[in-house]
């Protein structure tokens, strides 16, 4: 087995024969890094994907399909479909074509992740993450001393009154993140950090209630993409019975969390590839605020492995622009201006006005920059797209308009 734990010392795998294609270890390291290098590079994928289907499918097949018009966005949802069915069937065949295009394309893959300055390189998978540390600082104290903001607060939906406000502040005994740990949230109102996060966390358990599936003593709950914990803190705090797991691609995120929440809680970091140290069919809620708004390369993918952690019966409530939200983004003030600031560096698009009073211009519609490592695209998708793309994995509850702020609520259930 021969993995190199460090791609800028060796950045070459052992040759294919060497490697031991029923080792899970090897077969994932395969999967993780040639997605991640295939996905920078459409074009590429486009040629790779015509000689797949040569090899395949023989000159003829591969005749017929290429007669098709394919655009980019076809091409980028067959992908994911093809890398979603060998992951899940285990191919041989896509295994061994995995392991090939590794022999060829690591050195590539490795020079570009070089590049990036902020990646940490532990191994293959975690070359795939955010590095960075967060040396025990980025903390304030608890809520209950931020509390001066209580008394004109506006009582969130499903607090009845405002002592009931006061003992859910109480029984949050974990410290706050400070500003610059929070992903741009409120700033310095660190009560109204807290707040947002509590009634993310109630506006959750009430789409629950209202389709019969409370969360029971015991559940299992995943948040992706938790940042520092402002909804993540209030499943562990409002209630004392859940089993929560929260992770995020960001090592400064996660080592915060795991310095500032209580031992009980499982925090992990992922990859931006969809692929989670979960077993299948184990949990019963997964959410993430935020997340799927920046997600543009495996979306799909990861709505995939989303439903094959999810128990029967189990939810996703996943927050995302649509083109309901575009035609509101002219209110939707944190959302246009974050447009606004990065329309320079923009090219598919020009950002103003006179955009937004058009349509919706694709499906999915993309805002891409590179000064960034992390949240550097917004996406808009269509409902049309998510009810199509996302609900052959899950069934779509509802689409709740502005159910979190500007941004829409898709609520999905594993079947
Ligand atoms: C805009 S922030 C939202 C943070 C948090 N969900 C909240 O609402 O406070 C987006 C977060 O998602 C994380 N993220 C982005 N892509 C991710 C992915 N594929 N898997 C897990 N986390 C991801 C980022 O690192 C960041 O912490």
């Amino acid at each position: 087995m021969s993995c190199p734990s460090d791609p800028q010392d060796d950045p070459r795998p052992a040759p294919l024969g060497e490697l031991d294609l029923d080792d899970v270890r090897v077969h994932r390291a395969l999967r993780d890094a040639t997605i991640r290098t295939l996905s920078h590079n459409i074009g590429y994928v486009r040629g790779w994907f015509f000689e797949l289907l040569e090899q395949r499918y023989g000159r003829e097949g591969f005749a017929s399909v290429a007669k098709l018009d394919l655009d980019e966005d076809t091409l980028r949802a067959w992908f994911e479909d093809w890398v979603q069915r060998t992951i899940a069937s285990d191919e041989r065949f896509g295994r061994r074509w995995l392991a090939e295009m590794m022999e060829t394309e690591a050195g590539r893959a490795a020079q570009a992740l070089a590049t990036r300055d902020k990646v940490a390189f532990g191994d293959w998978t975690r070359a795939f993450a955010l590095g960075g540390r967060s040396e025990g600082g980025g903390h304030l104290p608890p809520p209950a001393q931020h509390v001066d903001g209580l008394g004109h607060a506006d009582l969130p939906r499903g607090v009845e009154t405002r002592a009931e406000l006061l003992e859910r502040v109480v029984a949050d005994t974990a410290p706050l993140p400070d500003t610059a740990q929070r992903e741009g949230y409120h700033g310095p109102r660190h009560f109204d950090f807290w707040m947002s996060g509590l009634e993310d966390y109630l506006a959750i358990e009430s789409v629950l209630a209202r389709h019969d599936a409370p969360l029971a003593a015991g559940a299992r709950v995943l948040e992706m993409g938790c940042a520092s914990g402002r909804v993540l803190r209030h499943f562990l705090f409002q209630r004392d019975d859940l089993e929560v797991w929260g992770c995020d691609i960001n090592g400064g995120h996660v080592d915060w969390l795991g310095q500032h929440l209580p031992e009980r809680t499982r925090i992990f970091q992922n990859t931006v590839l969809p692929s989670l140290p979960i077993p299948d069919a184990s949990l019963d809620l997964v959410y993430a605020f935020s997340v799927f708004t920046h997600i543009d390369e495996f979306e799909r993918s990861w709505i995939a492995e989303l439903a094959r952690v999810l128990a029967p019966g189990g939810f996703a409530y996943l927050t995302v622009h649509t083109e309901h939200t575009w035609s509101i983004v002219e209110r939707a003030g944190a959302l246009m201006s974050d447009l606004v600031r990065m329309r320079d560096q923009i090219s598919d698009y020009d950002v103003g006005p006179e955009l937004f009073a058009g349509p919706l211009p694709k499906d999915r519609t993309v805002f891409r920059w590179t000064s960034a490592l992390s949240n550097n695209t917004s996406v808009f998708y269509s409902t049309r797209h998510i009810r199509r793309a996302w609900g052959t994995f899950l069934e779509i509850v509802e689409i709740i308009p502005e159910g979190a702020g500007y941004q829409d609520v898709v609520v999905l259930r594993k079947r």
